[in-house]
């Protein structure tokens, strides 16, 4: 299981990459428009053009943010932007949709309701929406179980895309104002490889991706359900559910909750 530090797995620039006008001094977030973001990712590439953006928001706060154009509550669309701009293809495979607030909140019940959290793991956490939202729901209605289990190290979030990852990890930072992240285990690569596991006792949230599957590939488990859906979202709640090691799953599509070993 990968255990990585994403922001300096992104590669650096190149020799020719004018990062000298874009070193953090020189990018203010809060003159930031949508010009300069074009023109960031033409002069850097998504993945660099994200380091530098969350190097340069990641010690402000919220309020600071607000009303920027990296206003915390637009990050996940900004990105999702840019990853349109540079490339229209991976967003649609990968099934990038982020989950909406009330969903998120909804799930956020269901999780107080009915769970005793140990560990909990967002599975396709993307950049953060629905991690974020159930964060934020505790923090207002005074529950601090979450915030401390991410503290202690109890918090796992798997995606396949480096930048959603490291965005999602920044998000959390700025929301607690806390250095948190290298508490927080990120498990990067693809969530159906039967390399990829969850971490005991766990409590899952989720929205997978909605994407149809158009190759089976040699590393995933040759489930039933995989081979007849040829669809991600499905793949995933399989996955997820055959693990012994899951105790409950929270997930995007219905208000069910599944208990698949209680
Ligand atoms: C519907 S989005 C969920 C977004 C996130 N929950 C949010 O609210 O912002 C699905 C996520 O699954 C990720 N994903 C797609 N295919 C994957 C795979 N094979 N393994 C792991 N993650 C994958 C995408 O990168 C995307 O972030």
């Amino acid at each position: 299981m990968e255990h990585v530090n994403l922001l300096n797995r992104i590669s650096k620039p190149s020799a020719h990459t004018p990062i000298g006008r874009l070193l953090p001094a020189n990018l203010d977030p809060i003159k930031f428009g949508i010009v300069d973001y074009s023109q960031l990712l033409d002069d850097l590439g998504l993945e660099m053009a994200w380091k530098v953006i969350l190097d340069n928001i990641s010690n402000l706060t919220i309020a600071e943010l607000k009303g920027s154009f990296f206003d915390f509550d637009n990050l996940g669309e900004i990105y999702e932007i840019g990853l349109a701009y540079t490339n229209k293809i991976t967003k649609k495979e990968l099934g990038k949709y982020y989950t909406p607030d009330d969903v998120s909140s909804l799930m956020f019940e269901l999780l107080l309701e009915n769970t005793n959290l140990i560990n909990l793991v967002d599975v396709g956490c993307g950049t953060g929406n629905l991690i974020i939202s159930v964060i934020k729901t505790a923090m207002k209605s005074g529950q601090t179980d979450i915030i401390r289990r991410i503290r202690e190290g109890r918090v796992w979030l798997y995606d396949v895309d480096p930048v959603a990852l490291s965005i999602c990890v920044v998000k959390i930072e700025i929301l607690l104002q806390e250095k948190v992240g290298s508490l927080i285990h990120v498990v990067l690569g693809d969530f159906l490889d039967k390399k990829i596991e969850l971490p005991s006792d766990c409590t899952v949230i989720t929205n997978p991706p909605y994407s149809i599957i158009k190759e089976i590939k040699k590393n995933w488990i040759r489930s039933d359900v995989l081979l007849q859906s040829k669809d991600l979202y499905a793949g995933f709640i399989d996955r997820i559910l055959q693990q012994e090691r899951c105790k409950e799953v929270f997930q995007r599509e219905s208000t069910c909750v599944d208990q698949p070993h209680l």
